[in-house]
């Protein structure tokens, strides 16, 4: 009679053996939370596409974000969404934009416990709903925009960042903003660089949560990347790592688990994940309808991020998983 070779299952037979072997372990100190804060509301606002996410008062953002401190949460990233929005995007390097006020709030409250990195862009913050200034042609004009997101860096930087994170796709913008900081003396604030993000559908309940809407039914696929793309996705990490990115982000996560891979064995930096706004709320939408148990599944997916090689995720999940990794520890 023929017997296997290895047996496989010996070290899958309990939980403590599995637990012992595990290759990969989710740990809350890798989440950060994205947040949303809304100018002018007296109550947090739910976002319908993103059931238990919401729009937050400066107020209600602070208790959220100490509540998640203490949950063990290393940081947050931030999305302000303004009252008034115009060609060039001002609120979002007006000292007193919705996103600055926050910050000053959050490092007054919470010191320097929690790290705050806001994202660096303009689609929320401007009237047609691009991530830069547009040309004479409608075009998005790449060097132009540059500029913005330097003052929008020193913003950010003023009001308090720890890092800032350009997501907006221009060419050459972590170079920009590190010379901006540099030029003001900001040598200490950091770059998380959005560096491969595709073009993506799974963006969608996003664009519900910030309130931006593209001119004309218009995409953004004239400055992110073509998820058909790897090899040009590693360009644009090393690109950015040249230009002094502290980490890297790779965006969408779930969809591009070959592409952390790949970032994680080309550069030294951190690497960081989105899981992002449909890939929450697909996870959400199918385990309200009983067909997938949320529990497990927000576990697995964050596990096979991990495992692709992430070292830090983005997900709106990071309160949630935060306090199941906690309850399980007892
Ligand atoms: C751009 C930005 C977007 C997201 C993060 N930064 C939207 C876009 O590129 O259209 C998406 C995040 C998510 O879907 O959760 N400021």
């Amino acid at each position: 009679m023929d017997y296997p070779a290895r047996r496989m299952r010996r070290l899958r037979r309990t939980p403590a053996l599995r637990q012992m072997v595990a290759e990969t372990r989710l740990d809350v100190a890798d989440l950060v939370a994205p947040m949303f804060v809304r100018e002018g509301i007296d109550e947090p606002r739910p976002i319908a596409s993103m059931p238990g996410v919401v729009q937050h008062t400066v107020a209600s953002l602070v208790t959220e974000a100490k509540r998640l401190s203490g949950l063990g949460v290393p940081g947050i990233t931030l999305f302000g969404v303004p009252e008034h929005k115009d060609a060039r995007g001002s609120g979002a390097s007006d000292p007193d934009g919705i996103v600055q006020v926050a910050l000053r709030e959050l490092r007054d409250t919470l010191g320097e416990t929690l790290v705050l990195m806001p994202d660096l862009c303009l689609d929320e913050y401007t009237d047609h709903g691009h991530c830069g200034l547009l040309d004479l042609h409608g075009g998005v004009d790449n060097d132009a925009t540059l500029e913005r997101y330097g003052e929008i860096a020193l913003a950010q930087a003023e009001a308090g960042a720890d890092l800032v994170a350009p997501s907006g796709m221009m060419d050459g913008q972590v170079g920009a903003v590190r010379a901006a900081l540099d030029g003001a003396g900001y040598v200490e604030v950091g770059i998380l660089a959005y560096a491969a993000k595709y073009a993506s559908a799974l963006y969608g309940p996003f664009r519900d949560a910030v309130d931006v809407s593209i001119a004309g039914g218009g995409d953004r696929r004239a400055y992110q990347q073509d998820p058909a793309n790897v090899r040009e996705a590693l360009a644009e990490v090393r690109l950015d790592v040249a230009e002094g990115a502290d980490m890297v982000m790779v965006k969408p996560a779930l969809t591009s688990l070959d592409v952390i891979a790949a970032t994680r064995a080309a550069v030294e930096v951190p690497v960081v994940a989105y899981q992002v706004s449909g890939e929450y709320s697909m996870i959400v939408a199918a385990t309200e309808r009983g067909w997938l148990d949320r529990d497990a599944t927000v576990l697995e997916t964050l596990g096979a991020i991990r495992r692709a090689g992430a070292d830090v995720i983005l997900t709106y999940f990071a309160g949630e998983v935060a306090e199941l990794l906690g309850s399980r520890r007892g």
